[in-house]
């Protein structure tokens, strides 16, 4: 084994995953740069061994008491404009970086074109492996490129918009790159010409109720942030991990047979003339918000989270997961998906 490497064995991730649920590492190495995961593909052993890569644990489901492979902690860090082509600026950010606290330097130092993500929790290098979004943008309207180490070839490779094949909560991250890849850093191009993206949900009346008509990126950025407070557990009080289903999508003809039985139920139009519907009124609509089963729980102010109340294993909340995925099935004919990977 590369004695240059710092592999730590047995390493408890309880404070590494937002649900706070126990699981141990058989290896465990804190990436500080592409320098160790050449080490680790020259190691003939540990190349071999299933790899799981952690950002925040923001989006993870630790269901196995142990994880007999290499945990890779990305904990890289750095930001900084690349270029400017006049019309946008282009920004290099590296994957072990805090989300929140990217948007929140991206403010600071006058690059708007973010806010409407502030809060997400996780890293950026976790970001686009779901395409992150909130309040009406996503990750893939800013994206540029990123820089990835080939666990196939050894080598450095870059990849466009298009190489990533972003959709809905979804990218090539999540489907043939997925043990192959791991993100080293991203390049975003966020254009000079700013625009307030405020259509999406209670964002316009917040900013209204503040007495704001004309607002700046940081007003939309607080207000975003307000709202999150208000709606989401922050997992350092009760550990969770955001949305834990996806919006589904339905058919024009499926949506319009649910709203005979179910006028209000909430839709949003997509470009290819489908709808999305609200999960969380679905979840909330069968009865589950505020409900608990064993020590896993559905919070009482957003039904599409699930939280741990305490002490926890990963089997109970994929217990309730299950129970609430049946539920809606039965009631609405429509399957959940989950959004945080089973490890
Ligand atoms: N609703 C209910 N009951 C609930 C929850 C929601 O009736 O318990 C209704 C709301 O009243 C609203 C609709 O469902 O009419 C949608 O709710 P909301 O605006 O809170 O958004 P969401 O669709 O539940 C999505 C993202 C969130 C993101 C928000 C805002 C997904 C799976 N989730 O939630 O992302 O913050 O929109 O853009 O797409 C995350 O991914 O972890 C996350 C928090």
């Amino acid at each position: 084994m590369d004695t240059q490497l710092a592999i730590q064995t047995d390493v408890s991730l309880k404070s590494l995953n937002t649900f706070g649920i126990e699981s141990v590492a058989a290896r465990f190495l804190e990436v500080r740069g592409v320098q160790d995961l050449e080490a680790v593909y020259r190691d003939p052993f540990l190349k071999e061994l299933p790899r799981l890569v952690l950002g925040g644990g923001s989006n993870l489901l630790l269901v196995s008491s142990r994880y007999e492979g290499i945990v890779l902690k990305m904990v890289n860090k750095g930001m900084a404009v690349e270029r400017d082509d006049g019309q946008s600026t282009y920004i290099r950010v590296c994957a072990g970086e805090l989300w929140h606290d990217f948007v929140m330097w991206t403010l600071r130092n006058g690059y708007p074109g973010l806010e409407n993500m502030s809060l997400i929790p996780g890293t950026v290098g976790a970001a686009p492996v779901q395409n992150i979004g909130a309040y009406g943008v996503e990750l893939k309207d800013c994206f540029y490129s990123l820089r990835a180490f080939d666990f196939h070839s050894g080598q450095m490779v870059e990849l466009d918009r298009e190489d990533c094949a972003f959709s809905y909560r979804d990218s090539i991250f999540k489907h043939e790159m997925k043990d192959r890849l791991v993100i080293i850093d991203l390049t975003f191009v966020l254009p000079k010409a700013w625009t307030p993206n405020i259509g999406y949900g209670d964002v316009a009346s917040v900013l209204r109720a503040e007495g704001i008509s004309d607002p700046t990126p940081e007003d939309i950025s607080r207000a975003i942030i307000a709202i999150r407070q208000r709606k989401l557990p922050d997992p350092n009080v009760q550990g969770n991990a955001g949305s834990f289903f996806q919006n589904p999508t339905v058919s024009a003809e499926t949506l319009a047979q649910l709203r005979e039985s179910h006028p209000n139920i909430p839709s949003y139009p997509q470009s290819d003339g489908r709808f999305r519907i609200a999960a969380g009124w679905l979840i909330d609509q069968c009865g589950w918000k505020g409900k608990q089963l064993g020590r896993a729980g559905v919070c009482a102010t957003q039904a599409l989270v699930l939280v741990n109340c305490g002490g926890a294993e990963g089997g109970e909340i994929a217990t309730l997961a299950k129970a609430i995925q049946a539920d809606v099935k039965a009631k609405f004919g429509i399957e959940l998906n989950p959004e945080p990977s089973f490890i």
